[in-house]
């Protein structure tokens, strides 16, 4: 079988997909996968995996030529499902989320009311779009968290503690989106639970894991890539919380119809269970948190790798 992994993409978090394809290929090479890639430019542009200018045909031809594409791509103009469609298109088999699933995910605004619709909590909070308002920003009470709406690895969100921020805080979200959320800053641990279907339709539920780390302090940017995150895995959580956090994950899974492999995040306050974001293709290194779930269950990530594959060809 031959897999095509495409890394980078048109936005933020460039690098860290780049960092995921790169783990993604190797994890397919152990798996026995004839194994090749494709980067996408920060401006667009299709290159080789050296970086190498590749001409628009040659990229399709080497997706459409490929068993499977897995995308190994974050964010805006990839995750969002725009990459989905483009392969939708072309007709070519891929690993994770489609069209639907991607642009729900993406749009924290659209995944917070279909969680709420699902009986899910989630942190009170208001939208900027553009002259629109929904809610009052000013009404949400401090501490807040400022975040694009459709961003990832937190660029542009930060936890404001005084009103006097709040202004500052929502431009340079908008340097990210022009749509803007004000939330809630919920006190309370965070804990990841990853879903993945497979082939067979069945879903796989991985054992929760845990940021470890200050309740007062946000997951930011830095901390996840600039320090070593501290996860603890699995998460001692009770059997009645793991139960909730289980169901809540794979219900916001369904609801959006997503495939392949999703990062459900959630606060944990008390015995509460609070919904935060869906990540469809979530980071994928040897350290991030989805391959780390699915080891401590005995699943390597050259297993997990090609579960996806395999789910991508039923
Ligand atoms: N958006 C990053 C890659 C994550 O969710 O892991
Ligand atoms: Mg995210």
């Amino acid at each position: 079988t031959q897999v095509l992994v495409v890394g980078g993409g048109q936005n933020a978090e460039h690098d860290v997909s780049l960092g995921s394809a790169a783990a993604v290929r190797a994890a397919l090479r152990d798996g026995g996968y004839e194994v090749t890639g494709l980067t996408v430019g920060r401006d667009g542009s299709w290159q080789t995996v050296a970086g190498e200018p590749l001409g628009h045909g040659d990229a399709i031809r080497a997706m459409r030529a490929s068993d499977v594409v897995f995308p190994a791509l974050h964010g805006e103009l990839a995750e969002d499902g725009t990459f989905a469609g483009l392969l939708e298109t072309i007709g070519v088999a891929y690993v994770g989320s489609g069209v639907r699933a991607g642009a729900l995910a993406m749009d924290k605004w659209a995944s917070k009311l279909i969680a709420d619709r699902l009986g899910i909590a989630t942190a009170a909070g208001a939208l900027i779009d553009g002259a629109n308002e929904y809610g009052d920003p000013a009404d949400v009470p401090l501490p807040v968290v400022v975040k694009p709406v459709a961003s990832g690895s937190s660029y542009g969100a930060a936890r404001v503690d005084r009103r006097a921020d709040l202004a500052p805080a929502i431009a340079a979200a908008k340097q990210y989106d022009d749509r803007v959320l004000v939330e809630e800053y919920i006190t309370g641990r965070e804990i990841d639970v990853a879903v993945l279907r497979r082939a067979s339709g069945e879903l796989y539920i991985a054992p929760p894991l845990e940021i470890v780390k200050d309740t007062q302090q946000l997951f930011d940017t830095a901390l996840k890539y600039d320090a070593t995150p501290n996860f603890s895995v699995p998460a001692a959580v009770t059997g009645a919380v793991g139960e909730r956090l289980r169901v809540a994950a794979r219900a916001i899974y369904e609801a959006l119809g997503c495939a392949g492999v999703a990062r459900v995040d959630f606060f944990v306050r008390g015995d509460e269970v609070v919904f935060n974001e869906i990540n469809t293709m979530p980071g994928m290194t040897e350290h991030s948190q989805v391959p780390r779930m699915f080891a401590v269950d005995g699943v390597s990530f050259a297993e997990l790798a090609s579960m996806l594959v395999d789910a991508a060809r039923a």
